[in-house]
């Protein structure tokens, strides 16, 4: 008997998978369906024909886990006529509201089977073999000593050209306002041997572009080769080594890690692209201090040099919060200021959220929240237009464009630019997975237009295959 003859395994089930929150959640999410692939589980569009729903929740601002609860009113009508109907679909929680609020879920929401943190997903199949057999919620929402890595398969699915990859998870850092050392723990770094393992896998299974992640990537400090301590720059300088994988990214940083041998990998590792998201929050040195994030702005306006001298052509990116509590007028100056003298490239900005159980929720002096939304407002006019500055002045330069697939128009390519932009041409979608050499035509608030250089670029002359039915 062929033990591969797909009619001896597991019957097929569908899992749908919905992720919010950060990049790190769209990896786990990939990393959960390659665990339950063995028990059957195939991936599907919607949760309307999923035996299996996974919500993969974010705690990071208030009405993040408001979605979760919405989202689950909905589903659970889903569920009540699945069952009406004699069939079952599992409802799971996961991620870091499941971890902060796991027995709240349960209580508000008793109809979910299954609440899991972000360190139990390699449990997965052995909760829910437990809920297949019992009525009643499973929780495991426990930080293990082992590490969910060492116990999660390679992944089945490829993630495509561009893919994620997770060196990194939790955060010792503490900041004022951040649920994240609560939801995801303390901070550990994968080894270099698994991450160069899963490297080779992911460009294996095709992707040209990878974006190491981690809440805190850049304090990433892995076992090295042989063994003894490594370093991010060191990392990256390995992986740089990788035959076909052209790109590299690392996401998200914090100021106090990066270090000089850091700056320094910019200049010396082609491969490592010309755009850093290095969040700073507020330029005021009294709101850095209270917000707990142990640097002052001239730091980052240092930090903000070096990269330049070293790379000359980075483009920085950052995240900003508006109305942290006991933030001044002053201070929100002292913000607009900062960004002024950077300029980025592209900015997320927030309105402060107060997240119960970190130190700025129970702060003395709240900001007002219409003051929170003016001060958001001009944050967020002054970042859109650097934004739009740096796009137009992308105009007329030669750029490569990585393919990630067809456009949303016939006869066009998605792809990016080394910067993060998304970036549209015309091109044959067989150039998927192709560096490209493009000159920039025309600027979008959040993408650009390129015309690619080159016969061999523009694809066959031919007709598209859609031309071909039509004339057919
Ligand atoms: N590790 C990253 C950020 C992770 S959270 C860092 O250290 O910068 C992503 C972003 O969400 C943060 O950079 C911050 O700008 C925002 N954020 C986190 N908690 C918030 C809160 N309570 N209110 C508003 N924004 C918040
Ligand atoms: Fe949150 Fe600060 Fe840690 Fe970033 S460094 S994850 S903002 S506590
Ligand atoms: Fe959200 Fe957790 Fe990521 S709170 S931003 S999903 S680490």
């Amino acid at each position: 008997m062929n033990p591969d003859n797909p009619d001896r395994r597991a019957p097929q089930k569908r899992l749908f998978i919905r992720s919010w929150g950060c990049q790190m959640n769209v990896y786990d999410s990939g990393r959960m369906a390659d665990v339950l692939a063995p028990l059957g589980y195939a991936p599907t569009e919607t949760p309307e024909d999923a035996d299996m729903v996974v919500l993969n929740t974010c705690h990071i601002r208030e009405k993040a886990s408001e979605k979760l609860f919405s989202e689950l009113g909905r589903l659970r009508v889903l569920k009540q006529a699945k069952e009406q109907g004699g069939s079952r679909m599992i409802l799971a929680v996961a991620g870091c509201v499941a971890q902060a609020e796991g027995a709240e879920i349960t209580a508000r929401a008793p109809y979910v089977d299954l609440v899991l943190g972000p360190q139990s997903y390699h449990r997965l199949p052995e909760m829910v073999a437990r809920i297949s057999r019992a009525t009643g919620s499973v929780i495991e929402t426990d930080f293990p000593a082992e590490q969910k890595f060492d116990f999660l398969p390679d992944s089945t699915t490829p993630q495509g050209v561009s893919a994620f990859l997770t060196i990194q998870e939790g955060c010792d850092k503490f900041c004022s306002f951040c649920v994240v050392p609560y939801t995801r723990g303390s901070e550990f770094s994968r080894s270099a041997a698994a991450v160069l393992k899963e490297a080779r896998h992911l460009v294996a299974q095709g992707a040209r572009e990878i974006t190491l992640l981690g809440q805190n990537v850049n304090a990433w400090h892995g076992e090295g080769l042989s063994g003894g301590t490594w370093t991010l720059d060191r990392l990256l300088l390995e992986l740089a080594e990788i035959p076909n994988l052209a790109r590299l990214r690392y996401t998200t940083s914090h100021p106090r890690d990066m270090d000089d041998a850091l700056i320094a990998a910019h200049g010396r590792i082609p491969q490592l692209m010309p755009f850093l998201h290095l969040p700073v929050q507020s330029g005021s040195d009294r709101m850095l201090a209270a917000m707990n994030r142990g640097h002052k702005a001239d730091l980052y306006r240092q930090i903000a040099d070096k990269l330049r001298t070293a790379r000359p052509d980075i483009a920085l990116s950052s995240d900003f919060i508006a109305g942290h509590p006991g933030e001044s007028e002053a201070d929100h100056q002292a913000t607009l200021k900062l960004i002024a003298d950077i300029g980025f490239a592209l900015a997320y900005s927030f309105k402060y959220s107060s997240r119960p159980g970190t130190p700025a929720a129970s702060a003395a002096v709240q900001v007002a929240e219409a003051e929170k939304d003016r001060r958001l407002q001009e944050m967020q006019a002054l970042l859109r237009e650097q934004q739009d500055a740096f796009n137009r002045s992308c105009i007329g330069r030669r750029c490569d464009v990585l393919v990630t697939g067809a456009g949303r128009h016939e006869g066009q390519i998605a792809g990016r630019s080394p910067w993060l932009q998304p970036v549209h041409g015309l091109g044959s979608p067989h150039l998927t997975g192709q560096i490209v050499s493009a000159t920039v035509t025309a600027a979008m608030p959040n993408s650009l237009s390129v015309r690619l250089e080159g016969n061999e670029a523009l694809g066959p002359p031919s007709q598209t295959p859609r031309q071909e039915k039509a004339a057919a």
